[in-house]
């Protein structure tokens, strides 16, 4: 567990490293996850050191000046391909916490969390997906959120639907019942709708409310390799369901100011779900979205998130680049939408890193 005790190293850039290292800060995401921390009150927080830090220089992506030339950086010891089977990383990396930085076995369930909106979460599970997808895997998509923009951004309208997550969380109707394909080869998703905005109330009744979700998924598990959990943007029991349901964690962070504002918090949330609802959500790790070369802000939120979680962010960055905005509102993932943009070859390395091919 990522131990945020401990304060930032004296700053240079005050206001990236501000709330999301104090461990006193209560945000709203609390409240939200109050009902949570209550059922599970009797577990001490963490209080190890922090991982050992590491100089990630070397990953930085470099960006040359004109933005249409920007790209990402090619992982520089490119690991072995492994199909996913195998560890790929060595145990030097392997932080104190308990989360590790491996290529797990397939399956592999990462929920993409971060209780800030608009941060990059469905951007990265679409994409990710799709990218994935074209590598050959089979992969599932969840729509987690209420708003459904995993759902409209791969072009289905939700009004077309009879059976969405909604009724799988809700009324015990089978996963794969609400499963639909999407024009990409081995992409398909779970769609939402907006009745799942009920959910977080209509849940906190239901018996075994934080298990719902991975219930539901261990009767299709077997269908896929990989399983992305788009969740919503907070701490309430859809996002708990995902972090249950999940055996990983990705948490995209935004290059921006106040990019690390309540980081501490999700990961504190990660960590008690670890240690008293899912011992199998083992890894958690970041990864740098809307990276802008351009300007000295983006090097500095990545500097600082390196800093402190070391080998657990990846090392490809996901450029800010206006085709990965445009994509959805054609229903497409930037793979299919324009494969050549420096969005789309960005999710393809990074469907590259995170699944251990070379
Ligand atoms: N790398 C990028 N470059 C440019 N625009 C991006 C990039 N990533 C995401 N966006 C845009 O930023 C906005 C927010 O992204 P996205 O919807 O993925 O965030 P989110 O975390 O899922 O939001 P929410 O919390 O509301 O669910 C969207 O309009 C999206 O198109
Ligand atoms: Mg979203």
């Amino acid at each position: 567990m990522i131990d945020l005790q401990s304060p930032p190293e004296p700053e240079q850039t005050p206001t990236l490293q501000a709330e999301g290292f104090e461990p006193e800060v209560q945000d709203r995401e609390d409240q939200a996850f109050s009902s949570v921390s209550t059922d599970l009150a009797s577990t001490d927080l963490p209080t190890e050191a922090p991982p050992e830090e590491e100089s990630e220089e070397e990953f930085v992506t470099e960006y040359p000046e004109e933005p249409d030339d920007r790209r990402v950086e090619e992982p520089k010891d490119a690991d072995e391909p492994t199909d996913g089977q195998a560890p790929t990383t060595g145990s030097e990396d392997s932080p104190a916490e308990g989360f590790v930085r491996t290529t797990p076995a397939l399956p592999r369930v990462i929920a993409l969390a971060n209780q800030k909106g608009g941060v990059g979460k469905t951007t990265t599970t679409v994409n990710l997906g799709a990218a994935l997808a074209d590598l050959g895997y089979r992969v599932l998509l969840i729509d987690l959120d209420p708003q459904g923009n995993a759902t409209t951004g791969l072009g289905i309208n939700h009004h077309d639907l009879d059976v969405t997550i909604y009724n799988v969380l809700l009324q015990d109707v089978n996963l794969d019942e609400c499963v639909e394909p999407t024009e990409v080869k081995g992409l398909f998703i779970a769609p939402a709708s907006l009745d799942l905005a009920g959910s977080e109330i209509e849940l906190v009744t239901a018996f075994s409310r934080e298990s719902k979700l991975k219930r539901a998924l261990d009767e299709v598990i077997d269908d896929y390799d990989y399983v992305l959990i788009d969740c919503p943007p907070s701490l309430g029991l859809l996002t708990v369901n995902a972090l249950v349901a999940a055996t990983e964690v990705m948490v995209p962070i935004q290059c921006e100011y106040y990019a690390l504002e309540g980081l501490g918090q999700l990961t504190r949330n990660v960590d008690l779900i670890r240690r008293n609802l899912n011992a199998s959500l083992e890894i958690l790790n970041i990864v740098l979205v809307m990276y802008d070369g351009r300007t000295k802000l983006g090097e500095q939120v990545s500097d600082e998130v390196r800093g402190h979680y070391g080998s657990r962010v990846c090392r490809v960055v996901i450029p800010r680049n206006v085709r990965l905005s445009e994509a959805p509102g054609f229903g497409q993932p930037i793979t299919t939408f324009d494969p050549s943009s420096r969005g789309a070859v960005a999710y393809k390395e990074l469907a590259r890193e995170v699944s251990g091919v070379s």
